[in-house]
């Protein structure tokens, strides 16, 4: 398919002609001697870059091509079979700190090869995609000396696909892997993603929502196994793992038993039997994916058992075969009586789970959302990094847009998990950073690493609003290595998708970087969340959480608003983090601005760090909001006839809605305030 923006990051657009001369003379051929699926996808991959880009059939070879006076390219293992790459890397391949997934790019002019190795095929499938990037961007190849190694173990996507084809939480179409009650017959879109995914990065997939019904819950039986290891076959060739979504009710769901008691002899054989014929139809098959005892999923609590109990009972069945049960935090009560103000909905994943610290199989991994409420725009970071010291954790990002625009808005959300992972927990003392909890070396997990919702679907360009590509191409770059700036994220995914040139680049970037606070600025504010339409989430209504069963409120009356979540008067919940955090947050002088109103209950006059009053503040930055998403659109328009026509029209079209929409934001929240609070817009604007 060559649809526009189908290609997405992964285009090659041909360099022009003097780059491509002067680059052409690297690849005369390719030289990849061994047998490996993954290594043959690599070498297919750098055919099909090197033939776009540089206009180039390089040869495949099994050694140095002496006739041609042109260098190659060599790939391989450290110990594999291509002397190439043993030359070029000989002894010092012991010494490259690779380790198991990484890569070593070196240019060795002597003997005119460039060779990329690795210790294991993935490695080398990685270091192919960093060199096609390298050109792609205008990187000078001629003296390559790179090393690179993920900082993250697990760098993984989570489906939320339907059997049915829906996708839930999904903005951009239906599922690529599912249609009407069955697996797709054609999954050439699906390997079409594996790429997109490998070329970032990532190494695991979860196939299906979290949420597991009637039909997926039939997944691991032999109805679709047949089906699943299909696909697991073409993620198998990216060097992706396949993860399954499981019922924690499925010995009763699928007919077999009458309970799913974890601790019931009868339950662990079954599940037991139930590994061993996932494992014969998957031998690398990843594990399972859990969510257990939330928004009324079944789980062990049902029994009087707790989490425990329930990760535990799978993880010993998965073991032989070296399988992982990743089981969700996300646990809380969602039928709370909006009456009730001691119970908090933010504590509950740290209530529930860290309790049970030490208690879980080193194959049992807790997967943590990054806030503790649910993907706001802005939430503060979930207390649980940093208090499971004996227990494995990850982290759950959405690229998925729910409450952050749904793929109408721009939104670029890298900014906002950098903060995520720069958040300090103090665990072990200063600089126990957040990405320093999830890639284990705080505490020295056993599996850690990040997982992410994602936000494609079966649109043409994969993500509906052209740009948010930027977003799950950043998550990748991101789960390899935290340490990237978000802008630089920025800029590699908008030459990889627009080109080099500079006007259209930088205005790119720009507009990416400011979206998250653009975006912010005109809906919830200060960090007290949640102000969208219920059920499908997207749009203005301030109220419409407020007297529901969500856990989800923000307390406005005619004096003041926000939740009074310190451990003196309120719910405690600042509490759960660790010094100097739980003063910061509870302490009404100390708290920072963007979180004031999530940790504290105030009056509309209460001054902001500032110098504003929280009432004005709520004016000034929705009247700005609207401004700048009115910006957005101009700025997007001055890059007409810059890029393609279809992309421009079709982003063009989101621009106007966002802007349109953000005016819709804007008049409910200011109105909202100034019929609760009568205090006037000291610059007298319109407020209806
Ligand atoms: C949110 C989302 C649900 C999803 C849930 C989860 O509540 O709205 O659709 O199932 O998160 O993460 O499990």
């Amino acid at each position: 398919m060559s649809a526009i923006g189908y290609e997405a990051w992964l285009q090659y657009l041909p360099l022009a002609e003097e780059r491509q001369q002067a680059l052409s003379r690297w690849f005369g051929c390719i030289i990849a001697t061994e047998t490996s699926e993954v290594i043959a996808t690599a070498a297919a991959e750098l055919e099909r870059g090197l033939g776009r880009m540089l206009g180039v059939t390089p040869a495949s070879r099994s050694s140095r091509d002496n006739d041609s006076g042109r260098g190659c390219i060599a790939i391989g293992t450290f110990s594999g079979s291509n002397p190439s790459v043993t030359r070029v890397f000989g002894e010092s391949s012991a010494r490259l700190d690779t380790g198991a997934e990484g890569f070593a790019i070196r240019t060795d002019e002597a003997s005119g090869i460039i060779a990329i190795g690795a210790e294991q095929p993935a490695g080398v499938l990685y270091g192919v995609f960093h060199l096609l990037r390298l050109i792609a961007i205008g990187a000078s190849i001629g003296e390559l000396n790179v090393v690179e190694r993920p900082a993250n173990a697990i760098r993984m996507m989570n489906q939320w696909d339907n059997i049915d084809g829906s996708v839930e939480r999904g903005y951009a179409g239906q599922s690529i892997f599912y249609e009407n009650n069955a697996i797709k017959s054609d999954l050439s879109r699906v390997e079409d993603y594996a790429r997109l995914l490998a070329s970032t990065g990532l190494n695991a997939i979860t196939i299906n929502n979290v949420n597991v019904h009637r039909l997926e819950t039939l997944f691991i039986t032999e109805s679709f196994l047949p089906d699943i290891a299909r696909i697991a076959a073409i993620f198998r060739r990216y060097a992706i793992k396949l993860f399954l979504s499981v019922n924690f009710a499925s010995p009763i769901e699928t007919g077999a038993l009458t309970t799913a008691d974890p601790l019931d002899a009868d339950v662990k054989a079954w599940w037991k039997a139930k590994a061993n014929e996932l494992y014969q139809a998957i031998p690398d098959f990843g594990g399972f994916l859990v969510k257990a005892d939330s928004e009324n999923r079944p789980g062990p609590f049902t029994y009087g058992r707790d989490h425990a109990d329930g990760s535990n009972m799978l993880a010993e069945a998965l073991l032989p075969h070296g399988g992982l049960v990743i089981w969700r935090c996300f646990v809380y009560n969602c039928k709370q009586d909006w009456r009730d103000r001691k119970t908090d909905r933010a504590r509950a994943a740290y209530d529930h789970f860290k309790p049970l610290d030490g208690r879980f199989m080193d194959n049992v991994i807790l997967q943590i959302k990054n806030g503790p409420m649910d993907f706001q725009v802005r939430e503060p970071v979930s207390p649980l990094f940093g208090a499971l010291p004996a227990t494995n954790c990850m982290m759950e990002f959405q690229i998925a847009q729910e409450y952050t625009g749904q793929a109408r808005h721009l939104c670029y959300l890298v900014p906002q998990w950098k903060e995520v992972l720069d958040f300090d927990t103090y665990a072990k003392g200063e600089g126990s950073y957040v990405k320093h909890v999830v890639d284990g070396s705080v505490f020295g997990y056993k599996h850690s690493g990040f997982a992410a919702v994602s936000n494609i679907g079966d649109n043409m360009n994969w993500t509906g609003h052209p740009l948010a590509q930027a977003n799950l191409y950043g998550y990748g770059r991101l789960a390899w290595n935290p340490a990237l700036e978000s802008d630089a994220i920025a800029e590699e995914w908008t030459r990889l998708t627009f080109g080099n040139d500079e006007r259209v680049v930088r205005t790119v970037i720009g507009m990416l970087m400011d979206s998250w606070g653009i975006y912010e600025s005109y809906t919830a504010p200060l960090g007290v969340g949640w102000m969208v339409s219920p059920n499908h989430h997207y749009g203005p209504d301030v109220d419409g959480y407020e007297y529901s069963k969500w856990g989800t409120y923000h307390f406005s009356d005619y004096k003041g608003m926000g939740v009074d979540r310190t451990l003196a008067t309120g719910t405690g919940y600042a509490g759960q983090y660790q010094e100097p955090n739980a003063s910061l947050y509870g302490t009404l002088e100390t708290c920072p601005d963007e979180l004031l109103l999530f940790f504290h209950h105030v009056p509309y006059t209460h001054v902001l760090h500032s110098g504003k009053t929280v009432i004005q503040h709520i004016y000034d930055t929705h009247f700005e909001g609207v401004e700048r998403a009115d910006g957005l659109l101009q700025r997007w328009n001055e890059l007409e006839g810059q890029v393609a026509a279809e992309t421009f029209k079709l982003a063009a079209d989101r621009f106007a809605e966002q802007a349109e929409h953000a005016r819709e934001w804007r008049d409910r929240i200011n109105t909202y305030y100034l019929r609760k609070s009568g205090i006037n817009d000291a610059l007298g604007r319109t407020i209806y």
